[in-house]
């Protein structure tokens, strides 16, 4: 009597069995790769000439699940997600990368990609994140990009990026945009004006060779800023006066030609990091909550600061 019992659960387990790879064959076809977009990543990888990274992109098999560094996909199957991360690749951004037309992260950092940034990549309507620092990109930056409707974060530091921001970049189309990173390049002359307006929260020119005036970069009426450097450049102006917003978290000016003195707002911000050092500063280091809480490091190499944390002013 035991037997056509085992018979019977034997054929229920191969049945779930069955049932459980038929699933499993449905997950990973829920999304299959869109043909066109399929095609562009195929011409990335032989751009690349097949660099080992791209080794899982076999033409037979699902983009959107198989494919290393493809990492989102839409529920058509169009490419939302690339991360290129330390992928050893070397050659300009190919044009293929234009026609993922639903990309909306790009992740190209860490790699040895070179060439003038194309200016196609201002058509990607709906790329919201665009990193390209760490690579070896030379030429200027495309105004073009500011032209991106969804753009929120724009990363293209430590290149070789020479000539000056473009002056469309203080109208960014995108009301989202939060965070514009250009540190270490060979970017020179006076940033636009029409910078201050931009609705940005995080700036890092540091490292460049800026000259001018940068004050109106800091608007006291737009509460957004809260991360502001422009160490390490030439510029050249009078921070008396300027007019520092009220959610500033991080202020690095540091290895500049800056002049006046620190101004009495300084004091009741909520810093929690500031450099200020090596400028041409003078007079009383604003008293207040926080200020003489910092090292004196980050206030040394002025002309004449003083007070705390520095020696007292005279
Ligand atoms: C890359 O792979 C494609 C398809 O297999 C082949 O046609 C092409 O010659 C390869 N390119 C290089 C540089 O190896
Ligand atoms: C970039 O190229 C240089 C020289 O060919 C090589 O030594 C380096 O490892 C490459 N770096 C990356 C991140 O691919
Ligand atoms: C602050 O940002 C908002 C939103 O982008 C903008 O409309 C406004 O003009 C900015 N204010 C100043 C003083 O720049
Ligand atoms: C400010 O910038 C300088 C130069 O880029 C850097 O060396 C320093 O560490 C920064 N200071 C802080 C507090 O981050």
């Amino acid at each position: 009597m035991q037997a056509p019992a085992l018979k019977c659960s034997l054929l229920f387990f191969s049945y779930t069995f069955l049932l459980f790879l038929s699933s499993l064959n449905l997950a990973s076809s829920a999304i299959v790769c869109n043909p066109s977009d399929k095609k562009a990543l195929l011409d990335i990888k032989y751009h690349f000439h097949n660099v080992s990274a791209f080794k899982t992109w076999d033409s037979k098999t699902d983009c959107c699940n198989d494919w290393s560094g493809v990492l989102g996909c839409d529920k058509h199957g169009h490419v939302t997600t690339l991360d290129f991360t330390s992928y050893n690749l070397a050659g300009p951004i190919p044009s293929s990368l234009g026609k993922l037309r639903k990309l909306k992260t790009a992740i190209l950092h860490t790699n040895n990609l070179s060439g003038h940034i194309p200016s196609f990549l201002g058509l990607m309507r709906n790329l919201e994140f665009l990193y390209l620092y760490d690579n070896k990109l030379t030429g200027p930056i495309p105004s073009s990009l500011s032209q991106l409707p969804k753009i929120s974060a724009i990363n293209l530091g430590s290149n070789q990026l020479t000539g000056s921001i473009p002056e469309s970049f203080g109208s960014f189309i995108s009301p989202l945009i939060t965070s514009l990173s250009l540190y270490s390049n060979k970017l020179s002359g006076p940033v636009p004006k029409s910078l201050g307006k931009a609705n940005i929260q995080l700036l890092d020119l540091n490292d460049n060779k800026f000259t001018g005036d940068a004050s109106f970069l800091f608007s006291k009426d737009n509460t957004s800023l809260f991360s502001i450097d422009i160490s390490n450049n030439l510029f050249h102006f009078d921070f008396s006066n300027v007019d520092l917003p009220q959610s500033l978290e991080y202020l690095n000016i540091s290895h500049n030609k800056i002049y006046g003195s620190l101004p009495k707002r300084l004091g009741q911000l909520p810093l929690k990091k500031i450099d200020v050092s090596f400028n041409q500063l003078c007079g009383k280091i604003p008293t207040g909550r926080r200020l003489k809480q910092f090292s004196p490091v980050f206030f040394s190499h002025n002309k004449c600061l003083c007070g705390p944390p520095l020696a007292p002013c005279h």
